[in-house]
């Protein structure tokens, strides 16, 4: 007798704990914030200042259409508007990118986005990694973030703005996030 209504408790009282758990659950899905935001991502190949550096490749990259198997470590400034003198640095787009595609290009994005500056997003972060393949509108998956960005959790369009001969290349992304 004892031990059935010790037993009844304990299940009443797992019961408790997972109600609580779920209405908590429910009350973060309710405050998901939604944010949106468009950052210029500058690839600078040439010049004493680049921000691009090739690592690796694979002893076909050079014969291949596509440099197949070739890999660049970035740390590319982002700013708020096109033009990387005048406009403001808002970050640092901070990773790799991989020539992934070997009958047509497509690049590998793997990077974060480090908020600088003293807007809100100092300091916080999104991890930005996909397929960005030669097209003009490109959709990359947001898969993370941290800082004001936990749980982060979207999507990113990059349309390229300008480009030169060279390589350098300056490319509007678009970025739609629901966070914590
Ligand atoms: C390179 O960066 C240095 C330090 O920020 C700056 O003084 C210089 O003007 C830059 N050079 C070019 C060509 O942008
Ligand atoms: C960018 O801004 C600088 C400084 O204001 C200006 O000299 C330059 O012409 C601008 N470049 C473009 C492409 O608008
Ligand atoms: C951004 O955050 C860092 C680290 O918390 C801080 O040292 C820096 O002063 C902040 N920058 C601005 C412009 O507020």
């Amino acid at each position: 007798m004892a031990a059935s209504s010790s037993c009844v408790l304990a299940a009443a009282a797992l019961l408790l704990l997972l109600a609580g758990s779920s209405s908590s659950a429910a009350a973060a899905a309710g405050q998901q914030k939604e944010t949106r935001m468009r950052v210029y991502w500058h690839d600078v190949v040439t010049g004493p200042n680049s921000t691009v550096a090739k690592v690796a490749e694979a002893p076909t990259s050079r014969a291949s259409s596509t440099v197949f198997g070739t890999v660049y470590v970035i740390d590319d400034p982002l700013t708020d508007g096109p033009n990387l003198t005048s406009s403001r640095l808002v970050g640092r787009a901070q990773g790799m990118y991989v020539s992934a595609g070997k009958e047509s290009m497509s690049l590998l994005m793997a990077m974060s986005f480090v908020f600088a500056g003293d807007g809100p997003y100092n300091g916080s972060s999104v991890a930005v990694f996909g397929p960005n393949p030669a097209r003009p509108v490109r959709e990359i998956p947001v898969v993370g973030g941290t800082g004001v960005f936990r749980f982060a959790r979207g999507y990113c369009l990059a349309t390229t703005y300008w480009y030169n001969s060279a390589g350098d290349a300056t490319v509007q992304y678009d970025i739609h996030l629901h966070h914590e």
